[in-house]
């Protein structure tokens, strides 16, 4: 199959900013303990007016320009959320409309903050295979919306955005997506989920009184499945390709805690000159955690052309993923 490519990208977030001593008024937390224990100084968040499909639809806008793609090329968008505008239709057809892109399908992928990886990892295949020569992946979160503001444990931790790729068939046969490793493990499901809102617990009031359409985390297990699997990951995803540590020039993983981010990079064997970190000023933003990492590093010229890249992600599901590639 021909190597596809990221073509273009885009990223957008909220203006509102939310800092650490905003949560200290909020909750009985403080900046030394958030900024220790995760490595989060602020997170941005969705203001009057901004939803997943505003956010994802500016990301996707800004992802196009920077491929020089009209909304009318894109024939498939895929767009990784787990706070959907609602259940149905998909996000990925409010945006389909937003953008204007009227000869594309549409659909959304639920894999929680691995999301952007899958989606990039099935357009890569789309493309491959000669199905679709423009796919748009975009990941948008408005975490905010489900976040528990009287618990502390969670809503330190959060924020909201958005971040878009423009795949298409590599103009060279260099750049591109080597690799893709995707991963679940659904019997961990309940360390990290949302209760309420489905078939098995339709909304209620009781479900509303007991605050069960909020984030629900074990976060001491969280974090060591997710130090084991994202390290796992992204060393398999490079040794597999026949690459060393070495040879990759960027590390852009899942931007949940800084202290997953240090022992993914020590088990990968890279220092952390090479691995790309944001979450001081973002938080972890689910599936659009990897795009608005991607889009920053280009636009602050951390990633150019060319390098070699491992992007590694974990969340809800439980998934994790990994993608080499060259950009
Ligand atoms: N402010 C102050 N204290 C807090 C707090 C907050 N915001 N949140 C929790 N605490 C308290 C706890 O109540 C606990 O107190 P106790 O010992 O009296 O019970 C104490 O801090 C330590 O809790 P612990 O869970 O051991 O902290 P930690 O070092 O594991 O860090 C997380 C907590 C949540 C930051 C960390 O476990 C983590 O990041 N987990 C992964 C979460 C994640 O990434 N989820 C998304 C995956 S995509």
């Amino acid at each position: 199959m021909p190597l596809t490519y990221i073509s273009g990208t885009g990223s957008a977030v909220p203006s509102k900013v939310l800092t650490n001593e905003d949560l200290e008024k909020i909750v009985d937390t403080s900046d030394e303990w958030i900024r220790s224990r995760s490595g989060i100084e602020r997170r941005h968040i969705a203001g009057d007016g901004e939803t997943t499909a505003t956010l994802g639809a500016e990301a996707a806008r800004r992802a196009l320009e920077d491929a020089g793609v009209s909304p009318e090329e894109v024939e498939f968008i895929i767009v990784a959320t787990v706070t959907p505008e609602m259940f149905f239709p998909s996000t990925a057809c409010v945006i389909q409309d937003m953008i204007g892109a009227k000869n594309a399908g549409a659909m959304d992928i639920s894999a929680a903050c691995s999301g952007f990886l899958y989606g990039l990892s099935v357009a890569d295949r789309f493309v491959g295979a000669g199905q679709f020569e423009t796919v748009l992946v975009v990941a948008s979160e408005t975490l905010s919306k489900i976040t528990d503001w009287t618990d502390r444990n969670t809503c330190v931790l959060f924020g909201d955005g958005a971040g878009a790729a423009v795949v298409r068939q590599s103009p060279d046969g260099e750049r591109g997506i080597i690799k893709a490793i995707l991963r679940s493990d659904g019997s961990k499901g309940g360390l990290l989920y949302m209760p309420a809102g489905g078939s098995r617990h339709p909304t209620s009031h009781e479900t509303v009184e007991k605050r069960l359409h909020f984030i629900k985390m074990n976060g001491r297990e969280v974090f060591k499945v997710a130090v084991e699997a994202m390290g796992e990951a992204s060393a398999s995803v490079v040794e597999g390709a026949g690459y060393r540590p070495e040879d990759v020039d960027l590390l852009i993983p899942h931007q949940a805690n800084i202290r997953i981010i240090q022992a993914t990079a020590k088990r990968l064997g890279i220092p952390m000159e090479r691995v790309y970190v944001n979450i001081q000023e973002y938080g972890n933003t689910s599936a659009a955690s990897i795009p608005i990492a991607i889009d920053e590093a280009k636009r602050k010229g951390a990633l150019r052309p060319g390098d070699l890249v491992v992007a590694v992600a974990f969340g809800g599901g439980l998934t994790w993923a990994s993608v080499l590639f060259r950009f």
